[in-house]
């Protein structure tokens, strides 16, 4: 058993949906169940980093009726400070760690949850080797390319949110005689895609783990014009790239470049190459902002529990995650260092294909 009487959490990288399931999960297990005082860090680790440090003490309260179907996260995160090569106004990059280190132990915490995705667990993982912190992590993204848990919290929201929107695009798509495309994120994995586009019946899923040829997504349109529909759907993940190629992303005021705008240069080739009358919609943050579907809000009660459970078992440097029905824990290591591409010879690659949706390479 280990001592804790003070734990800490926080939220890193990108939000999803689920995010406030697991603080919720976490601060009714750890304080009803335990007896532990749950302090919640905001902004990720910059909430450790600046002085006076950013943090609530989380109280059952807190959660009222809301904050489980919540988007977002009530703690806030970043996507973009590394303490190790942290951005500095003048351009600079320096190592902040010990100041991360130092808010840690000025907060009395015993313990942390880091709640994030691979690049969040590297940098707690290195603050936790080199501050002697108690860590565990629990698993969130929208990509699901955590390769040891079965399911990251959020990503089934966000093949809803993309499913929904193809849903929406259908009826307009046929009533104006149009090819529609639907970018949707994911970074370099196209689950979101692949699994939204059979659950929205597109015609065509282009990932970037299958290399495709425009006149094979031609040829598709076309075949479906022929057996007398008038109207297409196309899903791209944004990490597919150019015929050359080239990645397109786009450049934000910060400086920082994301994936973001393939579905426009999808969308203009098909429209030459058949010319068929083409719409494009890039999905975006709709996918991560919205209310999490049930099987998140249970996913992240479960691993926010367990990861409060491995604690209390003085179980450190571990991840919680979903296998086989169970919920386990592994070295937060190999949550780190395996990742989950899509399976190109898996049973949703050949469902996909079974169902005549066209997936680029032939
Ligand atoms: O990793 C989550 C994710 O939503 C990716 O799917 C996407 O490429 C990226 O984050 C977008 O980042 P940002 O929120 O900085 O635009």
């Amino acid at each position: 058993m280990a001592s804790i009487q003070r734990l800490g959490i926080l939220t890193s990288g990108g939000d999803c949906a689920g995010l406030n399931a697991i603080i919720r999960a976490v601060t009714l297990h750890a304080t009803q169940n335990y007896g532990w005082q749950v302090i919640g860090v905001q902004k990720g680790t910059y909430g450790l980093m600046v002085r006076p440090t950013l943090y609530e003490t989380l109280e059952p309260s807190r959660f009222d009726g809301t904050t489980l179907r919540m988007g977002g996260t009530i703690l806030g995160t970043t996507n973009k400070g590394d303490p190790f090569a942290f951005p500095m106004p003048n351009g600079e990059r320096i190592d902040r760690s010990e100041e991360v280190i130092g808010g840690y132990r000025e907060l009395g915490l015993d313990a942390l949850i880091g709640i994030g995705g691979d690049g969040s667990f590297a940098i707690l993982r290195r603050l936790a080797q080199q501050g002697g912190w108690k860590l565990v992590g629990v698993p969130k993204t929208i990509d699901n390319d955590i390769g040891i848990t079965e399911n990251s919290i959020g990503y089934t929201s966000a093949v809803a949110a993309a499913t929904d929107a193809l849903d929406h695009l259908q009826p307009t798509a046929a009533s104006h005689d149009r090819v529609m495309v639907l970018e949707v994120m994911g970074r370099d994995a196209g689950h979101i895609a692949l699994n939204a586009g059979i659950a929205g019946g597109a015609d065509v899923i282009l990932i970037p783990e299958i290399p495709y040829k425009l006149e094979n997504v031609a040829r598709k349109i076309e075949s479906v014009k022929a057996t007398g529909r008038n109207f297409a759907l196309i899903v791209v993940a944004e990490a597919v790239r150019t015929d050359e190629g080239e990645a397109v992303t786009q450049t934000h005021g910060s400086g920082t470049a994301t994936y973001g705008g393939v579905g426009h240069w999808i969308g203009a080739r098909v429209a030459q190459m058949t010319g068929a009358e083409t719409r494009v919609t890039v999905l975006g943050h709709i996918q991560r902002g919205g209310q999490p579907v049930p099987y998140d809000r249970i996913l992240a009660s479960a691993l926010g529990v367990h990861a409060v459970d491995v604690l209390a078992a003085g179980r450190f440097d571990r991840m919680v995650a979903w296998q086989n029905r169970q919920v386990v824990d592994v070295p937060l290591e190999d949550g780190i260092k395996r990742y989950h591409s899509v399976d190109v010879e898996g049973p949703i690659v050949r469902t996909a294909r079974a169902l005549g949706i066209c997936l680029g390479d032939q």
